[in-house]
């Protein structure tokens, strides 16, 4: 989604800018552009399309400034187009301005400010800001920026620059995530730390309602009291931030490949085999009040609430604690009962999810635990829960999330053992989940190395239009999983549900046109997956059966086999997923997609 990259120095700004919007392009975006001040005058460069394309444009003007800032935009208010990209401007070029995130009022603000004579340009609830800052300023910039974000409803990270105001960068943030960068006599902002990687490592996390002012030798921030505050300056692990396909031809597929490694880095430190149990460190200053929850809560969107929803069965099997899973966009509609005894537990990869981080909030005032499982360092949803597991999965640059799903899964599983080895897990049972999960990146390894005959089997589905998936239990997340990863990069029509549903209605679906791909493991559910294949292939149905049995019952049915390694149900899907993943990416990649940046779609959606 949107992204900011602003930078003051002594260097020339353009170049800075235009590495730090190709940092951000994974995020998912269609239009860009920059603006600085040269000779007194705001100068600003915008695009549709490619960052390449703002840097084509900005390569023949001669350019002189050591300050500006950038944007990369996701449509929310009005099309892609170079007027409506960022940054936006007040009426006399003075003012230049890029947001992320969206302003609710926007429309009673600009009708205010059309009728005192403003003019505006864009279909932008952006430009809007740029105009009331106009309005509001006399003689003292800050002043003005702070008079306009007051009248604000929404949420926005901004940076602005004023053509009076060499070398200063004024930055708000509410709601949308913005980092300060601090470098030797050069200071950074950005929407995400990955675009500061190659300048510095040194980070400040602005908090809500803060302003920071960057010039090229200080920086400050201020609360909107004009108090000036003293922030923990954060330095950041550079596996954090690493952007690099190692060889491979999409991130995506180097995620896959990953997989062994991030989920030894998600139990790696956290495992006491002797003794049966999980060590999260990140847990321990909530231990008494974790101990006594009653109730849990997990919300999160897109893969994280697949993998919330396996949380359910996995908590369901460890703890003895009430569980319910909601969507992070629907959980404000509910009357929920939340109080002291009750947890909610975040799933976000990127941490700056509006609609979870909407949902805590919520969670917050009602006077719930909050717990996280983030992965990406120090970012909003870490900041705002109480307490919590990173995932330490490095950065998932590919839109479609495939290791940090199975990391979560891992995470989830020790906060379970956590939790329910206070409450009736026993020693014995506790080692050995722990004993299966140590062994699942070898097993991993083995699913990879079949990935060339994954390839073959995916390219004989490539030409189908429609999808079924389908699992029971812990597979059925499967099977959403697995249909979301195939629809977001393939754009085919995928449809993931709980085995037993499909005769209440997709099966009516089903013809040699309409693939099901079932996933099967040899478990408590095995006799019942055999019993739907058995229905598909009687209204002639085309199976692929992802599955830990190679007997003749599964593959006399099945037009298709992916074998996988066996472990315990409850980690089964960890297994499973992998071939899935594989298996979308390598249809996409058939039908010419762009795997990392499906069109529509962005990697961090920060509106809700
Ligand atoms: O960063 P989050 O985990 O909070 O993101 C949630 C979803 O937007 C995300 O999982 C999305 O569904 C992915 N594109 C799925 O591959």
């Amino acid at each position: 989604m949107c992204g900011i990259i602003s930078y003051c120095g002594n260097r020339q700004a353009i170049p800075i800018l235009i590495d730090g919007l190709k940092r951000l392009e994974y995020r998912g975006y269609d239009s860009a552009g920059l603006s600085t001040v040269d000779k007194n005058k705001m100068v600003t460069i915008k695009t549709v399309g490619k960052v390449s394309q703002l840097e084509n444009k900005t390569a023949g003007t001669r350019i002189n400034s050591s300050f500006g800032i950038a944007h990369t935009r996701w449509a929310t208010h009005g099309k892609p187009s170079e007027t409506n990209a960022h940054p936006q401007t007040d009426c006399h070029n003075k003012i230049s301005i890029v947001h992320n995130g969206i302003i609710e009022n926007y429309l009673e603000l600009k009708e205010e400010l059309q009728n005192k004579g403003h003019q505006f340009k864009s279909q932008t609830d952006t430009e809007v800001i740029a105009h009331l800052i106009e309005d509001n300023y006399e003689n003292d910039l800050e002043v003005a920026i702070i008079k306009s974000v007051e009248r604000l409803v929404g949420t926005f990270g901004i940076a602005v620059i004023h053509t009076d105001y060499k070398h200063q960068i004024f930055i708000v943030k509410r709601g949308s995530p913005i980092i300060i960068g601090i470098g030797d006599n050069e200071f950074f902002a950005a929407s995400d730390s990955n675009a500061l990687a190659p300048y510095t490592h040194k980070m400040v996390y602005l908090s809500d309602d803060e302003i920071a002012v960057l010039n090229s030798n200080r920086f400050y921030i201020k609360n909107m009291k004009n108090e000036i505050l003293e922030k923990k300056i954060e330095i950041l692990d550079e596996d954090e931030y690493k952007m690099d396909k190692k060889g491979y031809e999409h991130y995506m597929l180097k995620e896959i490949f990953e997989q062994p490694e991030s989920i030894k880095n998600a139990f790696r430190g956290r495992i006491i085999l002797n003794e049966g149990v999980s060590k999260l460190g990140g847990l321990e200053p909530v231990l008494g009040r974790l101990k006594n929850i009653k109730k849990l809560i997990i919300v999160s969107c897109g893969t994280s609430y697949h993998a919330g929803l396996l949380g359910r069965y996995i908590f369901e099997t460890l703890t003895e604690l009430d569980i319910e899973i909601e969507l992070a966009s629907e959980f404000r509609y509910r009357r929920l009962k939340l109080n002291e005894d009750v947890a909610v537990l975040a799933i976000s990869q990127s941490g700056e999810t509006a609609d979870t981080l909407a949902a805590i909030k919520e969670a917050k005032r009602k006077g719930a635990l909050l717990l996280g499982i983030v992965n990406a360092v120090g970012t909003s949803i870490a900041q705002i829960t109480d307490a919590g597991v990173y995932n330490h999965a490095g950065p998932e640059i590919g839109v479609a999330s495939t290791k940090i799903y199975t990391s979560q899964l891992v995470i989830i599983t020790l906060i379970a053992l956590f939790i329910g080895r206070y409450q009736t897990v026993s020693f014995i049972e506790g080692s050995e989940l722990l004993t299966a999960l140590k062994k699942l990146p070898d097993q991993i390894k083995d699913i990879l190395k079949n990935a060339k005959q994954i390839e073959k089997i995916a390219l004989r589905y490539a030409h189908f239009k429609n999808f079924l998936y389908i699992g029971r239990l812990y597979n059925y997340p499967t099977a959403m999983e697995g249909a979301l990863k195939l629809k977001e990069i393939s754009y085919a029509h995928a449809e993931g549900y709980p085995a037993g549903e499909m005769k209440h209605g997709p099966i009516s679906l089903i013809d040699e046109n309409f693939p099901t791909i079932a996933i099967v493991p040899k478990d408590s559910t095995y006799d019942k997956m055999i019993n739907n294949i058995q229905e598909i292939r009687a209204r002639s149905g085309r199976i692929l059966s992802i599955t830990n049995d190679g007997e003749d019952k599964i593959k006399n049915i099945s037009d298709d086999l992916i074998l996988v390694p066996q472990t315990l149900s409850i980690l089964q899907p960890i297994l499973n997923i992998i071939p899935l993943q594989l298996f979308a990416y390598y249809i996409a990649k058939e039908k010419g997609c762009d795997v990392d940046k499906p069109r529509n779609l962005a990697k961090s959606v920060t509106v809700e």
